[in-house]
């Protein structure tokens, strides 16, 4: 919609809609339409993913940006999941290749290429091919917006059905309201147009109701009026915005949390929509009983699990689907990824990636568990240990500078300090076994393949290359000479 429509379409001067807060948080306005359809319609669902994302200045694109472990895609896809809609489709253009191929696990959605893309209109009018034929209600959803709640689409829903909408819109209220598209409404919530920020006079700007970029439209009505689109704006782009002053009646619903429906366009928007999230997270842990010591120093993942009584200390990070038993105590200072830990662990300055620890065991400070280590019950990994590929039965410990790469070790084995299992030779990697209670030295190199029974006890100093029985004493070092007098004297 171009600056000068403003007054031809006969748009209010500003957005008013007086609106009643529920105790729910959304602001309800009296339907005027009364409920047309009896039955669950047909439900498609169409993601705006073509977009270059220009002002992210990446060379990626900007729907696959993570946002706390998931792009935005992935994030808008998942908000929706639970409408199980008939059809998903996903808009893709800039990039296309990487977009599809970022989501080659999920079933079900159609790609739709829009190329060149021109504008979130022309974005939609793709789909009147694909959805030739289809009949109900299409949900729109801005590919950049990964905040939504699924109660608040289930929301929109119900609000156009109840309605009889041709176009029912998300909107909010932000105090600043700068960069979004503005939409005009009356008190009964009844919309008469969306003029972009770029495109709106000084009037219009002063307008604080925004369009979230999520509609849901009655699919043959858009389809009837995608056509008539005109690129007659400050961009020269066809805006799908545009069709709302087309459709009637066009309903909004306002949402009370304006952070839910934020937009992301650039790399400040991300860090916001990144501490939403995490606050959301924080909060949602701290109500299932983890105490955080300094909440805003810690970063969780949505797939990571917490128990009761976890303790987590300032600066700790946790990745990937990692779950952390009862009373576990984290930090400070730790990365933990896609790792389980169970009840009572403690981890101190440490990171783990991909690993399991069993009831009671203590790691760090300053320990790196790496892919498929695995501790059972008890174990102590202390200051400078690695521990990869490696499973390390109850009440081991490895408490000081140790590789522990490729290896069984048997109960209660104890590392000596600077122990290391040479497990590559160049080429292959080889495992390393060490028998229940056995002993290493301090500075011990075990070169792998090598099997030490149970009980075996390793000298100091050895670097042993042959399996050793059960029970047996291993030195693999000089011996230690000794030269008497061996200084010449001064005097000659
Ligand atoms: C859009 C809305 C604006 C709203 C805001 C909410 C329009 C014209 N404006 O503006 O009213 O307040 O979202 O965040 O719709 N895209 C395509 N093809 C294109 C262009 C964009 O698929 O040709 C996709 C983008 O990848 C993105 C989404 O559409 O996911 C929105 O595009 P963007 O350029 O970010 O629109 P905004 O300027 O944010
Ligand atoms: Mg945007």
């Amino acid at each position: 919609m171009k600056m000068g429509s403003f007054r031809d379409s006969g748009l209010p001067r500003s957005g008013t809609s007086a609106s009643i807060r529920g105790h729910d948080g959304y602001a309800h306005q009296a339907p005027r339409f009364p409920p047309s359809r009896p039955s669950t319609p047909m439900l498609a669902v169409a993601v705006l993913a073509a977009g270059k994302g220009t002002r992210m200045k990446s060379d990626r694109p900007k729907v696959l940006q993570p946002l706390a472990g998931a792009t935005l895609v992935e994030r808008v896809l998942a908000s929706c999941r639970h409408l199980a809609p008939q059809r998903q489709l996903l808009i893709v253009g800039h990039q296309a290749e990487r977009v599809e191929a970022s989501l080659a696990a999920l079933a079900g959605l159609e790609f739709v290429l829009q190329q060149p893309q021109n504008g979130t209109g022309h974005a939609v009018q793709q789909l009147l091919g694909p959805l030739e034929g289809f009949s109900g209600e299409l949900l729109v959803l801005n590919g950049d917006v990964p905040l939504l709640r699924p109660e608040t689409l289930e929301r929109l829903l119900e609000r156009h059905r109840s309605c009889g909408a041709a176009v029912t819109l998300l909107t909010a209220r932000l105090a600043d309201p700068s960069g979004y598209g503005r939409v005009f409404a009356d008190a009964e919530g009844q919309v008469s147009g969306i003029v972009e920020h770029r495109d709106c006079s000084e009037e219009q700007r002063r307008n604080t109701l925004i369009n979230a970029g999520i509609y849901c439209f009655d699919w043959p009505r858009l389809a009837e009026v995608l056509p008539r689109l005109s690129s007659d704006n400050d961009q020269g782009e066809l805006y799908l915005t545009d069709t709302v002053a087309m459709l009637s009646p066009a309903v909004h619903l306002e949402v009370a949390d304006a952070d839910e429906i934020n937009g992301i366009n650039d790399r400040l928007q991300l860090a916001q929509c990144e501490a939403v999230l995490q606050e959301r997270l924080r909060r949602h842990w701290m109500a299932q009983g983890v105490t955080f010591t300094d909440p805003a120093s810690c970063t969780l993942s949505e797939a990571s699990r917490f128990g009761r009584d976890v303790v987590v200390e300032p600066q700790c990070h946790f990745r990937g689907a990692s779950v952390i038993g009862d009373g576990c105590r984290i930090g400070p200072g730790c990365l933990i990824e896609n790792s389980t830990l169970a009840a009572g662990v403690t981890v101190l300055y440490s990171v783990l990636r991909d690993s399991s620890v069993a009831e009671g065991c203590q790691v760090g400070p300053f320990a790196q568990l790496r892919a498929g280590a695995r501790l059972e019950a008890d174990c102590r990994i202390g200051n400078f240990v690695e521990v990869k590929n490696s499973t390390l039965a109850a009440g081991v410990k490895a408490n000081h500078l140790s590789y522990l790469g490729d290896a069984d070790l048997g109960a209660n084995v104890n590392v000596g300090a600077g122990t290391i299992t040479a497990n590559f030779d160049g080429v292959r990697k080889h495992r390393t076994v060490i028998g229940a209670a056995s002993k290493t030295g301090a500075n011990s190199v075990l070169v792998a393949p090598i099997s030490l029974g149970q009980g075996v006890t390793v000298a100091a100093g050895s670097t042993l290359t042959q399996d050793v029985p059960d029970g047996a004493l291993a030195f693999g070092r000089a011996r230690q000479v000794i030269k008497p007098n061996y200084r010449p004297s001064a005097a000659g």
